[in-house]
């Protein structure tokens, strides 16, 4: 039998934390956000997802290994949706262009590997997602831009449209029913903020039990406070997020970044039955960081939590000695004395710049 070629693209994705978080679907289907929301891409030194996706006629059917482990991803909705979209735009390549191999017509295979805790709140749906995504428009040669691409992303994870671009990164939820205005744009790129840091305090590595989907749909249904955060809450923070950003006012910026991780977690309190995302360390993780602020007589770092117990703090490279040092001092020990009664401590302590 002859042999049969296999075509492939590998690429990596970083992860992006949102300092004004999405949560809630006003469609399932499409993965429309009911709010905009706004991240930073983070170093891919860091946390990040590395895909290949390769197509060959020797392949039995589309597949995808994950860490290791293959998926089953005919029950993926979300993730089919990527593959067809992708498919459809190499298969509008091949009708203008008949030198082009057929890949639109042959299995995919995607291994992807993460390099951090999956499905633990540090959005690995993001980098995986839009790894999955750009490793197929490279293999398929795509000429689709990053605003393009975003789209498709979207439909995967929502979080994935904004892992797509560096810097600092809105989601626009849109308004058009088909979804085509909800996609990823660059606020400012990371060359305009350069002092800006993070480090990732990972309290818990272990699958979370509320998957975001099933999180934030509990929420949209149940809550009560989220309508106000919706309508109200969001909307003026992405104005004030983003002037702040424009003029590098850390101290804004750390406000309204902890103030919209903590209004995220009191919906997800407030969802029925309720929801807990953070645990006793991640709480400690919040009080070090307002000591720090009250010892230090300003804002010098600002904690946000994803779905799940582990921790982003920004900072700026100025404070980096204060803010990092406190962090490693307290790792592996018990915190402000609280004693766990499973043990939990705060595992590591990872530095990442801002892409
Ligand atoms: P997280 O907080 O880590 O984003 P989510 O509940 O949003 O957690 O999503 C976790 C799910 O995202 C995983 O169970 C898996 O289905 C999907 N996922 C994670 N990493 C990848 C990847 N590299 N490639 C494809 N899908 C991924
Ligand atoms: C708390 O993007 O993981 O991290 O669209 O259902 O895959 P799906 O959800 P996902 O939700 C992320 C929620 C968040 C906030 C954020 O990243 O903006
Ligand atoms: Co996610």
């Amino acid at each position: 039998m002859a042999e049969k070629s296999v075509y492939r693209a590998s690429t990596t994705a970083p992860v992006n934390i949102a300092i004004i978080k999405y949560w809630g679907k006003r469609d399932l289907a499409l993965n429309l956000p009911t709010n905009s929301s706004l991240s930073v891409t983070l170093s891919q030194l860091s946390l990040r997802t590395l895909t290949t996706a390769s197509s060959s006629a020797g392949y039995s059917g589309d597949s995808l290994t994950l860490n290791g482990k293959p998926q089953d991803i005919q029950s993926s909705k979300r993730t089919l949706a990527c593959l067809s979209h992708l498919r459809s735009l190499r298969q509008a390549l091949e009708s203008v262009d008949s030198s082009l191999p057929k890949l639109s017509g042959l299995p995919l295979r995607i291994v992807s590997e993460n390099n951090f805790p999956t499905a633990a709140g540090l959005a690995s749906s993001a980098a995986g997602f839009a790894a999955l995504v750009r490793a197929i428009a490279d293999l398929y040669q795509l000429p689709q831009s990053p605003a393009d691409l975003s789209r498709i992303a979207r439909q995967g994870s929502g979080s994935a449209c904004r892992s797509l671009m560096g810097g600092y990164v809105a989601w626009r939820a849109g308004s058009l029913s088909d979804g085509s205005d909800s996609i990823a744009e660059e606020v400012a790129p990371v060359s305009h903020w350069p002092e800006m840091r993070a480090i990732i305090l990972v309290v818990s590595a272990e699958k979370k039990d509320v998957s975001s989907t099933e999180g934030m749909q509990t929420t949209v249904a149940t809550s009560s406070l989220f309508p106000v955060r919706v309508q109200t809450v969001v909307p003026s923070r992405m104005d004030s997020m983003e002037a702040a950003i424009r003029n590098r006012d850390f101290s804004a910026f750390a406000e309204i970044t902890m103030r919209d991780s903590n209004s995220f977690h009191a919906t997800c309190l407030d969802s029925w039955p309720p929801i807990f995302y953070m645990n006793d360390i991640s709480r400690a993780a919040v009080r070090l960081v307002h000591d720090i602020n009250r010892a230090s007589s300003k804002t010098v770092c600002a904690y946000t939590f994803d779905a799940g117990p582990n921790a982003v703090i920004y900072y700026l490279e100025e404070s980096s000695e204060l803010v990092v040092g406190t962090f490693k001092a307290i790792l592996g020990e018990d915190i402000n004395g609280w004693h766990g009664p499973f043990g939990d401590r705060l595992l590591s302590v990872t530095e990442g710049v801002a892409l």
